[in-house]
């Protein structure tokens, strides 16, 4: 097995759980010297780690940086697979990107590529999408599910019910979801997701589902031209977020509505969205490529499609569009 030691030693520090780990019985069990080993507690260090070295016993992790890094994140994850495997960035250009390369070329299903900050973000339709450093969550989760590539939109709700519910359960605070791809707190955006497909045509190859959350931004963190549309669960809750923690969360639930979704079809899924959307009932414009329309939304068909009654009492199905919710 390949396996990377630094990270090996991160992890059995993090494991021992304020024990100390034994630099001599970790250098024999990988064949290295002690001192490579204390090189290595250096970097930590230098990374932001408090560890404290203890004569005769080892060290002993005191502290951890504010970081979604591998380590950080496992020490919470309770999934199977998802997150088992993280590719993890200080700065990259778009984890969104790093996915796709890393699909292609045979990522694992559940590979998690997740980057303190991005300097090409992307949303939908290839809008630019603000990621600042080290305050909110970006990244990508590369996924292959038994779905055929006409399923494949509905991931995105599944992610976002799975992110309600994680938030839910890491701040008490209580999000709700605009059609297709946005969470909102208080009417302002918090989270978006960008569901995108690598696929044959009877097979998904692998959704790479992008999570872009502000987490722990305050306003002035955000540029003009969004203070009055974005937020972040520290504005709204007024208390810094464990970044790391809400990932792990937020895998889990994803894991475990993929696997509902796999098994049940969408109507378990559709039902939980439904309890979440700020959508339903209310008066809409639906803004397309080439048209807009106004009317209210009834709620999402068993295919995902959000359904609109329009003026003359027809009912539209729609695929994609830019929502304006008016009432
Ligand atoms: C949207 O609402 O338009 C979707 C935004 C998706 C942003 C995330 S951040 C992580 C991943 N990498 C990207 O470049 N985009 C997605």
């Amino acid at each position: 097995m390949n396996i990377n030691v630094k990270d090996e030693l991160l992890k059995r520090l993090f494991e021992a759980d304020g024990k100390p780990v034994s630099g001599q019985e970790f250098a024999d069990e990988f064949g290295l010297s002690r001192t490579a080993i204390w090189k290595y507690i250096k970097e930590f260090e230098e990374e932001g780690y408090e560890i404290s070295s203890i004569r005769k016993k080892g060290y002993v992790l005191i502290g951890s940086p504010d970081r979604v890094n591998a380590a950080n994140i496992q020490k919470y994850l309770q999934t199977t697979t998802y997150g088992r495997t993280i590719d993890y960035y200080e700065s990259c250009s778009s984890t969104q990107i790093v996915a796709h390369d890393a699909a292609q070329a045979g990522a694992p299903d559940g590979t998690l590529i997740v980057s303190e900050e991005q300097t090409a973000g992307k949303g939908r339709l290839s809008r630019p999408w603000n990621s600042t450093a080290e305050k909110g969550i970006w990244m990508s989760l590369i996924v292959r599910p038994s779905l055929m590539p006409q399923q494949a939109p509905q991931m995105t709700l599944v992610a976002a019910v799975a992110i309600v519910r994680a938030i839910e359960n890491v701040t008490g605070i209580e999000a709700s979801i605009k059609w297709p791809n946005d969470i909102l707190l208080n009417g302002r955006k918090m989270t978006g997701i960008l569901t995108e497909l690598q696929s044959e045509p009877d097979r998904v190859k692998a959704i790479i589902l992008g999570i872009g959350m502000n987490v722990n931004q305050d306003e002035e963190d955000f540029p003009e031209e969004l203070k009055e549309i974005a937020t972040s669960l520290k504005i709204e809750g007024g208390q810094q977020i464990d970044r790391a923690k809400l990932i792990a969360e937020i895998l889990g639930f994803i894991e475990l509505y993929t696997k509902m979704y796999e098994k049940h079809g969408f109507g378990p899924i559709k039902l939980l969205w439904e309890g979440y959307s700020n959508t339903a009932g209310k008066r809409i414009r639906a803004v397309m490529l080439n048209e807009t329309i106004e009317g209210t939304a009834i709620g999402i068909s068993e295919d995902g499609l959000l359904e609109l009654r329009l003026d003359d009492g027809t009912v539209r199905g729609i695929y994609s569009a830019d929502i304006v919710i008016k009432d």
